[in-house]
């Protein structure tokens, strides 16, 4: 079979499993030498979009709009929870109302025994990992709440599945650890299972139970590989815009119970992806992969590493930024934009699209690159709040001065010109950065990171990356 590359994270990645090797189904310490792909789609392909066509224009009209609310969310999030850990757990949803409605990629999923296939938004800033259910309506459950029950096809029938084993409200688990996952105290018998109910800040609200189930992956050779005991939510009731096309959300963000910190735990503790170039080509095929890269992915470059802070910022993969060079010049940014204690801090999202920097970063970068792109006509585009756009015809790529991200520990990171002086419409580019009112979060989104191969080393604390076409061959 073809194995290849992958796409990351902050998005939402449609992934359909393929393994590289078998035996997975063993013991933990066995895993170490095994991997499992999954496919990411985009979710502006044709199959998600019920092939509408949709332009360039009405493409980045839509990404910004879904990252400016993101980011707005992620920056709340962050706040609430440094304010008071334990009221903001209350007031705020991990993966907040609009948030899955942001992530980028879909990838497909098998849950349970017999298995069931389901379409999952993957997002980098969701801990929880839920699909559509129905589990207490069909019991005749009276915490089974009629208004918003899910009424479609493609549900989960959770009393069918074999392996579905609900955690019960009277555990640990549910009193303490799944709290910031939004369980509930209501334990009318010990074996009840463990609820959630997520309030959303939009209003919308899913509630269902938490229970270990079983996930499937198909190995390249066809076989199929099982992971055991992987914490999933139910949601049997949601009450609030419709998730077109997809059944749930797939959580990676950096937690204990999200399915990437799972997976990676029996992969090896790594995960990585390749995202190719989503502006200009839709349909290809991106792919994340749990445990070690093998030649799946091809690197064409230096591969370069840096510290992965993951208790810097909660729930998010954080990296030590302390510069921006553009043309090999290093740009004056106070420090304070970089440092994480303070409000700052950057973290690498696969769900934000474009890259997020804040202000006194932002105006540095932006002056730096105007002065490279003066001599094209500048362009406004309805709906696209971004500063510079500009009529790109005669316009030479290799002509746009090197943008270097430098980290403390002396790595660089390079983008490709492509990555920040972007494809916006026909015949038009724009400088690919959106600001952010400091102190802020900084985030590298996922046009930034494209065509680089990004290994999470959960385990080494490192992240790796590397140019690469994306390509297995
Ligand atoms: C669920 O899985 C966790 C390990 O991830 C385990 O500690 C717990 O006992 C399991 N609970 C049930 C009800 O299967
Ligand atoms: C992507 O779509 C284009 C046009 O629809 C098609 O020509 C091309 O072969 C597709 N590429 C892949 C990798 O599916
Ligand atoms: C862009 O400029 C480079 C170097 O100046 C040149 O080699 C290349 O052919 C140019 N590309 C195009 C498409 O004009």
């Amino acid at each position: 079979m073809k194995v290849k590359l992958i796409i990351l994270v902050p998005f939402m990645v449609l992934v359909s499993m393929v393994v590289a090797q078998q035996h997975v189904d063993q013991m933990q310490h066995q895993h170490d030498s095994n991997s499992i792909t999954l496919e990411l789609i985009h979710r502006h392909a044709p199959q998600f979009t019920n092939n509408h066509p949709i332009t360039q224009h009405q493409r980045l009209v839509d990404l910004l709009y879904h990252d400016i609310i993101r980011h707005g969310i992620m920056s709340h999030r962050r706040r609430a929870k440094e304010e008071d850990p334990l009221t903001a757990s209350i007031k705020m949803p991990l993966a907040s109302g609009r948030d899955f409605g942001i992530g980028q990629y879909i990838t497909s999923f098998k849950v349970g025994t017999p298995s069931q296939k389901f379409w999952l938004i993957v997002d980098t800033g969701s801990d929880l990992t839920w699909i559509r259910c129905r589990y207490r309506c069909s019991r005749g459950d009276r915490s089974c709440t009629r208004k918003g029950r899910i009424n479609r096809k493609r549900v989960f029938h959770a009393p069918l599945s074999s392996s579905f084993s609900p955690v019960p409200c009277f555990s640990e688990m549910c009193k303490v650890e799944l709290m910031n996952l939004f369980s509930l105290t209501t334990c009318p018998t010990p074996i009840t299972p463990c609820a959630y109910d997520y309030r959303y800040s939009d209003g919308s609200a899913a509630m269902g139970v938490f229970a270990n189930e079983t996930v499937s992956a198909g190995l390249t050779n066809g076989r199929k590989t099982r992971l055991h005991n992987v914490l999933i939510g139910c949601t049997d009731s949601f009450q609030g815009p419709t998730l077109q096309n997809v059944d749930g959300i797939m959580g990676l963000a950096n937690t204990k119970y999200s399915f990437a910190t799972n997976a990676a735990a029996t992969f090896g503790g790594k995960f990585s992806y390749c995202l190719v170039d989503h502006l200009s080509h839709l349909n290809a095929t991106n792919y994340i992969i749990f445990g070690t890269n093998r030649n799946q992915v091809k690197v064409s470059g230096n591969t370069r590493h840096t510290q992965l802070e993951l208790d810097a910022i909660p729930s998010f993969y954080a990296v030590n930024v302390i510069g921006i060079s553009v043309g090999n010049k290093m740009l004056e940014i106070p420090m304070q934009v970089w440092d994480a204690s303070v409000g700052g801090g950057t973290i690498i999202d696969s769900g934000t699209s474009l890259t997020f920097l804040a202000d006194p970063a932002y105006q540095a970068v932006m002056e730096a690159l105007k002065v490279s792109v003066s001599k094209y006509q500048r362009v406004k585009l309805d709906g696209v709040p971004m500063e510079y756009c500009f009529n790109s015809e005669g316009f030479n790529g290799s002509l746009v001065p090197k943008l270097i991200i430098h980290f403390n520990d002396g790595a660089r990171f390079e983008p490709h010109w492509n990555s920040y002086v972007i494809a916006a419409a026909a015949g038009v580019r724009c400088l690919g950065f959106l600001p952010a009112r400091f102190p802020a979060l900084s985030v590298i989104g996922n046009i930034m990171q494209q065509n680089y191969l990004w290994e999470f080393d959960l385990k080494g604390k490192r992240l790796v990356f590397a140019p690469s076409s994306c390509n297995s061959s």
